[in-house]
């Protein structure tokens, strides 16, 4: 009696304490918990300055003069399979492209306006083929989409963000007619292109709501998650980079969330002399976001000649080795609050703890507060070998007098540049507390 009670309090306190869940769609959606690593694509006619994917706006480029570079769009080493090839290598397992960005162009074949790929000396579907090879692949292809146009005659330019100061000679702002050409052009998209994946929607600087935009997204690809910057709340929110502190200071998600980021830090598009983050950021934020049940898109822009930069690949590759040896402590392992040590994220499958050293480690050592249980196994995912576990009494703990369970001795020089993922199995049950 007294046994099945206490049986019944850790439970309930597993229950409340250990793991939110993130609410599932139970749909064909739901694909997006399974997948939980994408590439992110931004590529354009911005290419081939190499600037900024919003280079007529940031640098007041009037649209005669930017258009023109539809004639140099020529991407001859386009392989959607070198791409994808690549996006495997890292661990990644879905796609999101930018088929408009604000600059207006199209990477596919639109008859909603002439200013889209067929119309470059390259001259093929660009989307067309990557959603072939996506197919082909079993990889999810998600669609970015902007709401900004600023080669539209009809979009309403009036100087809010990513837009022109104000419409141009001959402009036509109307924003009921540029609506219905955005719904014509979405409808091509999830009507053309077999199974569409995601829908991304950015840029809705008009503020504009409305959900029968999602509603048609929905009707046409049932399987697709919207985002939340479209013209309703969609299915997942899209912290940016690492600035949101709500993100950073929660433990884990309790509703669907993609984090995105970009491997440099001042473009998504192509930019030539690109600041980089280092390979030890980029890990940390993937890290934080896939440990606290989140997805995570990282972006990498193409070169005008339709290859990745070396220093993406040399980075994607990078990303992979680290992912694709600690991937199990992401994979149906939702986040945990069973330590108290707010300097790593625990994630749980089971019996099986996996700890994150998220923060660059201080010590060699880990405190598992209150645990006080030796587990039967500790790896280090990263490279396999046995990790050293200690129960004993800490000199910090002197008056509580409580031995607690200790990682030590781990290799922290050896992966500075990366995080360290330590795997620890329990017998059954997980020891959830010491007494
Ligand atoms: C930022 C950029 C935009 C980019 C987006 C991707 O909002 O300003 O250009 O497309 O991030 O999330």
């Amino acid at each position: 009696m007294v046994t099945a009670m206490l049986m019944v309090v850790s439970c309930s306190m597993f229950a409340a304490d250990a793991e939110p869940a993130i609410p599932r769609f139970n749909d064909g959606r739901d694909w997006f918990f399974e997948k939980r690593f994408g590439l992110f694509v931004h590529w354009g006619l911005y290419a081939i300055p190499a600037w900024h994917e919003q280079h007529p706006y940031r640098l007041h480029v009037p649209r005669e003069e930017y258009e023109k570079l539809i004639h140099q769009f020529n991407p001859v080493k386009f392989n959607p399979d070198a791409w994808l090839d690549l996006a495997e290598k890292a661990g990644m397992s879905y796609l999101c492209i930018t088929t408009k960005h604000i600059e207006g162009f199209c990477l596919w074949n639109t008859a909603q306006t002439s200013y889209n790929v067929m119309n470059t000396p390259y001259g093929k579907d660009i989307l067309a083929q990557l959603a072939e090879a996506c197919h082909r692949r079993n990889f999810p292809l998600c669609l970015y989409y902007s709401v900004v146009d600023m080669h539209h005659p009809n979009y309403p330019n009036e100087g809010r963000s990513y837009e022109y100061e104000k419409p141009a000679p001959g402009d036509q702002p109307d924003l009921s007619k540029y609506l219905a050409f955005l719904r014509a052009q979405v409808t091509e998209l999830c009507t053309n292109y077999s199974a569409i994946h995601g829908f991304w929607w950015d840029g809705n600087v008009v503020k504009y709501q409305d959900p029968s935009y999602n509603a048609l997204i929905r009707s046409l690809q049932p399987q697709a998650v919207i985002n939340n910057r479209g013209f309703d709340a969609g299915d997942f929110s899209t912290p940016e980079r690492d600035w949101n502190d709500e993100v950073n200071q929660q433990l884990a998600f309790t509703k669907p969330t993609e984090a995105c980021q970009a491997i440099g830090r001042q473009s998504w598009g192509y930019r030539a002399e690109e600041d980089y983050y280092s390979d030890e950021h980029l890990i940390r934020s993937i890290d934080k976001i896939l440990a606290k049940g989140g997805n995570y898109l990282l972006n990498v822009g193409p070169m005008a000649d339709g290859t990745m930069p070396p220093e993406g690949v040399r980075i994607l590759e990078k990303i992979g080795a680290w992912y694709n040896a600690v991937k199990e402590s992401f994979d149906g392992a939702p986040a945990s609050h069973l330590v108290k040590n707010r300097e790593i994220l625990l994630t749980r499958k089971g019996n099986t703890l996996y700890v994150h050293l998220n923060q660059s480690p201080q010590t060699c050592a880990v405190y598992m507060h209150p645990f006080n249980v030796k587990p039967k196994t500790a790896v280090l995912l990263n490279d396999g070998r046995n990790v050293e576990t200690r129960v004993d009494l800490l000199p910090w703990d002197h008056e509580n007098g409580k031995p607690v369970l200790r990682l030590y001795n781990l290799p922290v020089n050896d992966f500075s540049d990366t995080v360290i993922v330590v795997k620890l199995e329990f017998d059954d049950p997980v020891p959830w507390a010491g007494k």
